[in-house]
């Protein structure tokens, strides 16, 4: 298996992990990766709109996990990020199991390049089996005190697991983030969930409205650059953060 596999995990829900699994995808296909997203969040699913394959799905990721199909027959195509395959989660039911997970993972990991793997919020079997497939593992956190206390315990929880590979994502950050005393900068955010920083994401109206469309990113919304150059830096480029 050559794909390296990637848990994008945060804790507490609603932080952007979806939003962020899907525009790094994006970016990173458009570097020349094939990529495979998977969402694991059963019940809650958000990717198949964020992504745009909405409407286009037949089967999800429980469908391949109980073995009703093959892995590649759940995977859609986005229409509006070229080289970003999904695997969408089920309306309901379902939970994700370590060993389908890694059966999947094994399956598609030599036709992929990267497989993302979006988990839910908290530390359930979601997350649990992205854990036991995942090289690497990405928190995306907002700046407050309660998202990055409880990033903080799903990376000792990761830490604890033997994964080292932990990334975080900083993620809605407006000018004034770091204003109100709560959070007082980056470098706070860096030592309370202990993980390098490896991107900064700006808050933008311009990408919730795409996100809630399923409409394509535009290529002029602040983050765009910021998904460009948090892929780079996944993939090993000298690129440098870009905090604006
Ligand atoms: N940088 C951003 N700027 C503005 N809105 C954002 C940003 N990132 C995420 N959002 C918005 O935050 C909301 C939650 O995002 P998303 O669904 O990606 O979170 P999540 O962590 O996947 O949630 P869950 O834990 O339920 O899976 C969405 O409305 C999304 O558009
Ligand atoms: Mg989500």
């Amino acid at each position: 298996m050559s794909a390296q596999i990637i848990m994008v995990a945060s804790g507490k829900g609603g932080t952007g992990k979806s939003t962020v699994s899907v525009m790094l995808g994006g970016r990173l296909a458009a570097q020349g990766k094939k990529v495979l997203l998977v969402e694991l969040d059963s019940g809650l699913r958000s990717v198949d709109i964020i992504s745009g394959v909405y409407g286009k799905t037949v089967y999800d990721i429980e469908d391949v996990l109980s073995g009703r199909c093959e892995g590649d027959k759940a995977v859609v195509q986005s229409p509006l990020y070229p080289g970003l395959s999904v695997i969408s989660a089920p309306y309901e039911g379902g939970e994700v199991t370590v060993a389908g997970l890694q059966r999947l993972c094994r399956a598609l990991g030599d036709v992929f390049d990267v497989i993302l793997l979006d988990t839910a919020a908290g530390m359930g079997a979601p997350f649990a089996a992205a854990r036991a497939c995942a090289h690497k593992a990405l928190l995306v956190l907002p700046a407050d005190p309660v998202s990055l206390r409880d990033g903080r315990i799903v990376a000792d929880a990761l830490y604890d697991s033997g994964l080292r590979e932990i990334r975080l994502v900083v993620n809605r950050v407006t000018d004034r983030t770091f204003k109100n005393g709560a959070v007082r900068d980056l470098d706070e955010c860096i030592d309370t969930v202990c993980a390098q920083l490896i991107a900064v994401i700006p808050e933008s109206a311009m990408l919730q409205r795409a996100a809630a469309m399923g409409e394509r990113l535009p290529v002029e919304c602040p983050t765009y650059e910021a998904f460009d150059r948090l892929a780079r830096r996944l993939l090993g480029q000298r690129v440098t953060l870009s905090v604006r």
